[in-house]
């Protein structure tokens, strides 16, 4: 099939990179030249395990391209519309600038029997209130939400848990046939069709709200956990353990009760604000309240973080030398979109810590917002001298290959605050590290 993207950021250049390995033709549009010059380089713009490969293949192959002219689009029957949408900057509410954009500039090239997929985040309604001037040109509007996550995005993308289409009120096409956008969407996702995955066709609204409520849910989950390592923090008790006993009630489950120092992202911040200021436009801001006291605990376990170094110092981290392992929001990603150790790492600076920040793939982001503190790419050296460390993203290098004794050979104090709960506390301890965990004794 031939497919256009627009939006080529985390989602979409995935999204177009993917849909060319199952053997599609597929041309991605962004308005970004440099991001354009990039991908058709066949060079990933940012750090996604998998991505590079894909766009390798892809572009050597013929069957993916790059370009900012949206009249290409013209020659693809399936449109994807996979650009942002960043939370509003006066208020909590999404910003649908770019989507309204992607539209208006996909429109004139729109033919009768053409399909528009929106994959962005957008606030329940948001299908409803574009179809107009969609189906005017011929074409047909589906929502099909994105459920990937960063780092995995090219297996999420590929072999996803679900697929879910939502669909507009049925109609005739001007041949009097009945046409089925849902089939048109099974045929672009056949692999994953051949092999079972879930797919559930539905209406707008309902596809809409299925990516929202899955992202308040897993951040609820985390704020739930992370609420617990407070209660946990008063009493003695050890949230980590406390997560495994509950986890294994597999109608709670052990995955997302990582308590620490909180979620952050390009996704779940926004979205759950997102949400919560839509409830409030349809007069139901009552029924997800309770996400506001989810992005407030998440919130307050950074001030716990900055708390725990302070702590371990008497009080004041004034010109202590303090090394942040991490930048990006998580592992596996080069993302410091609203990263809760990187916010950790600015608010000691601010308080006169002298603070070095190391992480495998995010530097150069970080030092782009950030360019007041220290950045060191390797890691041993930025522990050398360190009066105190704090581990803020659990990448395999902190959390699986640094030995305590090898980093207390570099460090000069032997304070170390695991933001993620990643750490052996024990093995720290036996070699002489003052441990301090997240809701742990
Ligand atoms: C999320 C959703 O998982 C994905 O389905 C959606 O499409 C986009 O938003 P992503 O933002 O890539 O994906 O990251 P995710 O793996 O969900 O982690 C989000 C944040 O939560 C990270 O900062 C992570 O460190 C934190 N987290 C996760 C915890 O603090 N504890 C946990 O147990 C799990």
């Amino acid at each position: 099939m031939r497919l256009s993207v627009i939006g080529c950021g985390y989602l979409g250049a995935v999204h177009a990179a993917a849909m060319a390995s199952i053997g599609h033709e597929v041309i991605g549009i962004d308005v970004d030249s440099r991001k354009v010059e990039s991908l058709s380089r066949g060079e990933a713009p940012f750090y996604e395990p998998h991505l590079q490969e894909l766009l390798t293949a892809g572009v050597a192959s013929g069957r993916l391209r790059f370009t900012t002219d949206v009249s290409e689009a013209s020659g693809a029957s399936v449109h994807f519309i996979g650009v942002g949408t960043p939370q509003q900057k006066d208020g909590s509410a999404a910003d649908l600038t770019y989507v309204n954009a992607a539209v208006d500039a996909l429109l004139p090239h729109l033919s009768a029997g053409d399909v528009v997929a929106g994959k962005s985040t957008v606030p329940v309604g948001t299908a409803a209130e574009l179809a107009p001037r969609i189906e005017a040109t011929g074409a047909t509007l589906v929502w099909n939400p994105e459920f990937l996550r960063e780092g995995w995005a090219v297996k999420d993308t590929i072999e996803p848990d679900r697929l879910v289409v939502g669909v507009g009120p049925s109609k005739s096409s001007a041949t009097g046939e009945k046409t089925d956008p849902a089939d048109v969407l099974r045929e672009v996702y056949h692999p994953a069709i051949a092999k079972n995955t879930p797919f559930i066709v539905t209406d707008w609204a309902t596809a809409e709200l299925v990516k929202v409520a899955a992202n308040a849910f897993l951040a609820t989950k985390i704020s739930f956990i992370n609420a617990m390592a407070e209660i946990a923090e008063v009493t003695g008790a050890d949230v980590t353990q406390l997560a495994d006993a509950i986890g294994h009630d597999v109608r709670i489950g052990r995955r997302f009760l990582g308590a620490g120092i909180g979620f952050g992202g390009g996704c779940l911040p926004k979205d759950i604000r997102a949400f919560a200021a839509r409830a409030e436009e349809l007069g139901r801001g009552e029924s997800v309240a309770f996400l506001r006291e989810v992005d407030a605990i998440n919130l307050r376990r950074r001030d716990r973080a900055v708390d725990l170094v302070a702590e371990a110092f008497d009080g004041s981290v004034f010109k202590k030398k303090i090394t942040v392992l991490g930048a990006a929001f998580k592992p596996h990603s080069d993302d410091i979109r609203d990263s809760p150790g990187l916010d950790v790492a600015v608010r000691l600076h601010g308080l006169g810590a002298s603070v070095t920040v190391t992480d495998p793939a995010a530097i150069r982001n970080a030092r782009r917002l950030h360019p007041q503190l220290t950045y060191v790419e390797d890691r041993d050296e930025a522990l050398r001298g360190a009066d105190a460390v704090i581990v803020v993203t659990e990448w395999d290098e902190y959390r699986r290959q640094l030995a305590p004794e090898h980093a207390g050979n570099l460090a000069t104090g032997r304070i170390i605050v695991d933001g993620r709960n990643c750490l052996d506390a024990g093995a720290w301890r036996a070699a002489g590290w003052a441990y301090f965990g997240m809701g742990r004794p």
